[in-house]
């Protein structure tokens, strides 16, 4: 069983997670619009990283026979003033993720749910990565400026392949 705290701090994340995927789709076809399809291409392989995350803590809550209630998702922002803006914008996203799952696991902790303590560490590491990754691409862009490199990093990004991660 989940508390109903719980039960709704799970369904308030699902929704975030989902707008992530939201969000990205959009940056997706924000940088399509500009002519850089490598980095259209990693966001909608971010989009789908973000679809996994909602649905594994979909599961979850349906596993622990909590009551998912799915929320409307709003709009997302549609254009940014420039590449380094966009991922920028990006990346603060994700720091307010890993704001979110780590009041997550406060909850729990406070909740003496240690199932969903651990089930969130998964979360906890992923956003390591998540950071990471955005953070990267953030420095890349503030090195090359708009000039050509701008290109060479599109090729760079347009390889990037969804795998799904296996201990799921
Ligand atoms: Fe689901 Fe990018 O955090």
């Amino acid at each position: 069983m989940l508390s109903k705290k719980m039960e709704k701090a799970f369904n308030d994340q699902i929704k975030w997670e989902y707008y992530s995927a939201y969000l990205y789709l959009s940056l997706s076809a924000y940088f399509q619009g500009l002519g850089l399809p490598g980095f259209a291409n990693w966001m909608e392989v971010q989009t789908q990283e973000e679809l996994f995350h909602g649905t594994k803590m979909f599961r979850y809550v349906n596993e622990k026979g909590g009551r998912i209630q799915l929320q409307a998702i709003d709009a997302p922002q549609h254009t940014w003033k420039s590449p380094l803006e966009a991922f920028q914008f990006a990346l603060n996203h994700e720091y307010a993720v890993t704001k979110r799952i780590n009041d997550l696991v406060d909850l729990a902790q406070k909740e003496k749910d240690h199932a969903s303590a651990i089930f969130l560490q998964w979360f906890v590491t992923e956003q390591v990565e998540e950071e990471a990754s955005f953070g990267d691409t953030v420095n890349k862009l503030k090195l090359v400026g708009d000039g050509g490199g701008l290109f060479m990093l599109d090729r760079e990004l347009a390889v990037r392949v969804f795998t799904p991660p296996t201990a799921a």
